[in-house]
């Protein structure tokens, strides 16, 4: 399994199909264990374990290290890198059931996954988060995909701030992203024309009721798709 400067490689993952969780506990480093014994809910430490297990083990394959010796370090918002010379860059994400990963070589990279709910005034939440244009937008999308659209929004948003790493600090509400199921794009940023055209976005249907998004920065060709199946088979 290669990694080109073309694609993206996004490998996704359902955390009740692992039983056994043992095994990527031992991987993790003392900072990562000792925040495993912060979580207060079963489910969030399992999430957390599985989540920092197999970017471990995806990572020992592309980067040819043993799993338990990658060390990261993190920028001023936290967001995870590798503490070794290398291309290659990662971002993580989950929500609900699902552990998504993002791999790229040569770019900078961010990734969201939500699991949709329904059971809230999207249009009302939209007015805290998203620009006018998007809200723009949102008040034109038909009832019943007002939610599916919110989430295409969501994701596409935090995946770009996810790419640029720098967190929540950031505005919201001072750049655009697509709503549409097809053609997930960079409309525009407040602080410069140009930026719409440094990154690709792409969005994925993983199951019904999840929606994810990755940003990449431009270059890349396609984004390449992984499960269970292919960790346990491909790689193996
Ligand atoms: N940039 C990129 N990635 C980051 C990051 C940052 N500044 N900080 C952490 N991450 C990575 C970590 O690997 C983290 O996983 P870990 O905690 O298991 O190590 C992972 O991203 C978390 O991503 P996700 O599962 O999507 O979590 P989130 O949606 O709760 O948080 C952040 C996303 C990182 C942007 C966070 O700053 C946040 O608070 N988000 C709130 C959601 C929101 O309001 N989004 C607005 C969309 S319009
Ligand atoms: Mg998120």
């Amino acid at each position: 399994m290669k990694l080109t400067g073309n694609d993206a490689h996004v490998w996704s993952f359902k955390v009740s199909d692992f039983d056994e969780i043992s095994t990527y506990l031992k991987l993790l480093s003392l900072d990562e264990q000792e925040r495993v014994t912060r979580f207060k809910f079963e489910k969030n430490r399992k999430t957390y374990i599985l989540a920092r297990g197999l970017l471990r083990v995806l990572s020992g394959r592309y980067l040819n290290v043993s799993p338990e010796n990658i060390r990261f370090k993190y920028n001023d918002y936290g967001k995870p890198d590798y503490n070794l010379e290398t291309s290659i860059k990662f971002n993580v994400s989950h929500s609900g059931e699902l552990i998504v990963l993002a791999f790229v070589k040569n770019r900078a990279v961010g990734i969201d996954v939500e699991k949709i709910k329904t059971d809230f005034d999207a249009l009302k939440l939209a007015e805290n988060f998203f620009s006018f244009k998007e809200i723009e937008m949102l008040n034109d999308v038909p009832k019943n995909d007002l939610h599916k659209a919110f989430y295409c929004c969501w994701t596409r948003k935090e995946s770009f701030i996810k790419a640029k790493g720098i967190g929540l600090s950031f505005p919201l509400a001072s750049f655009t992203v697509s709503l549409k199921d097809e053609n997930a794009e960079l409309l525009r940023t407040d602080w410069s024309p140009q930026e719409k055209n440094e990154w690709k976005l792409f969005s994925f249907g993983l199951q019904n009721d999840y929606v994810g998004a990755i940003t990449v920065s431009t270059g890349i060709r396609s984004v390449l798709y992984f499960n269970l199946e292919a960790f346990l088979t491909k790689m193996s």
